[in-house]
């Protein structure tokens, strides 16, 4: 990798973890300065305007940590209205005015999505940033967006025989033309869990056990997508693994969500007060073994690059080991799972970021001769 690179750091977004991201995205910014890149701070307003920081305000935000919790120390979406072009050499991009796109802010050889659910982590910006033609951070457009889509994430992973929940799966229309709906969910044990199709942050989820209203459950999934899908639940343990990697990924040290009340809702994610992560995770050997073997496969199963966090829902009584979803940009606080569990196998958080855009260059010199010049067809 040349020795300065100038990298976009993307953050904020349309979605639920808007604030996640700009703490995640201010922890890679420290990262990335601190190994001597230049760091141009974009961030994505919650309608989608793209918004430069000023260098001033990213430089106070990289030289102080904020007091209090760690969401507190974050990058705030805020500067002049920008947007990205092609750059004047191949491979680059252009950070122009809004209103005057011959007047070029930066240049760019590399964007670092720091973006979390719809928009950013499901192959949109993936897709917007191949056209451009500059190389990205994380997976592609097609990982991306499988790794959005439970129902497209199931079908991938047991096509290469990774394990996930049982679950029945149906669009709306279907739904209502139904006679008896209920009917449609069927072989399954519950109590069950109720989820949109695409979404994240356990929005539009619902657990619901024997006696509980199904109907009630599926209604409010239709209200975040229009395909929902109902799984079987495992009683158990939640464990978690990073990967990262190109062609051949490897997997970090397991670690362990412990949530209360049955299962990790959208009250205790974001306003939890205790920390709820255990690293290592307390595991036999070969169950943590397991565990990251398939991380791995997963993570080759929806054609992964880059990172990913593999979740797993774990039965000791049973033994059954199934994953739950994956991750293409998980949390990168410094409190976040991701960093912590590489940190715990000997990869440091600066060292995690280099990797990922020494891959994010990789990718992009081994694209196929005969791609669009825009980008990866
Ligand atoms: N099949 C299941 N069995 C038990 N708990 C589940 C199951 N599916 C989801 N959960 C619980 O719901 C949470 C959110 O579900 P998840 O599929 O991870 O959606 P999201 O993409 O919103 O994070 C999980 O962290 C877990 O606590
Ligand atoms: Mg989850």
């Amino acid at each position: 990798m040349r020795a300065t690179v100038r990298i976009g750091v993307l953050f904020g977004g349309p979605s639920a973890e808007h604030e996640v991201s700009c703490a995640s995205a201010l922890g890679v910014a420290r990262a990335l300065a601190g190994q001597g890149h230049r760091v141009v701070a974009l961030g994505l307003t919650r309608t989608g305007g793209l918004r430069l920081l000023p260098e001033p305000v990213l430089a106070q935000h990289l030289g102080t940590v904020a007091a209090g919790r760690a969401i507190d120390d974050r990058l705030p979406v805020t500067g002049p209205a920008v947007e990205l072009r092609r750059g004047a050499a191949a491979g680059t991009v252009a950070v122009t005015a809004a209103d005057a796109p011959a007047t070029v802010h930066a240049e760019l050889d590399v964007v670092f999505p720091v973006l979390h659910g719809p928009y950013g982590e499901d192959g949109v910006v993936q897709g917007l940033l191949e056209s451009l033609g500059v190389p990205y951070v994380g997976c592609g457009i097609l990982a991306s967006a499988v790794g959005m889509d439970k129902v497209a994430m199931k079908r991938a992973l047991r096509a290469e025989d990774v394990p996930t929940t049982p679950y029945v799966w149906f669009d709306e229309p279907t739904w209502r033309a139904a006679a008896d709906p209920e009917k449609l969910v069927v072989g399954l044990r519950g109590p069950l869990f109720v989820k949109p199709a695409r979404m994240g942050s356990s929005i539009g989820i619902s657990r619901v056990a024997d006696g509980d209203d199904l109907v009630a459950a599926v209604e409010e999934a239709f209200r975040h997508d229009h395909v929902v899908l109902v799984e079987q639940g495992v009683t158990g343990r939640e464990l978690e693994c990073g990967v990262l990697g190109g062609w051949q990924p490897e997997a970090s040290a397991v670690g362990e969500v412990r949530v209360a009340g049955g299962w990790f809702d959208y009250r205790q994610k974001y306003f939890g007060d205790a920390d709820p992560m255990i690293v290592p995770a307390p595991l036999p050997d070969e169950v943590t073994e397991r565990i990251r073997e398939l991380s791995v496969r997963a993570f080759t199963a929806i054609g992964g690059w880059g990172l990913a966090r593999v979740d797993f829902l774990y039965d000791e009584t049973t033994g059954d080991l199934f994953v739950n979803e994956l991750n293409t940009l998980p949390g990168f606080t410094a409190h976040s799972m991701y960093p912590k569990v590489w940190a715990e196998s000997g990869v440091t958080y600066p060292e995690v970021v280099d990797r990922l855009v020494a891959l994010a260059f990789a990718r992009h010199a081994a694209r196929p001769s005969t791609a669009h010049p825009g980008g990866t067809p």
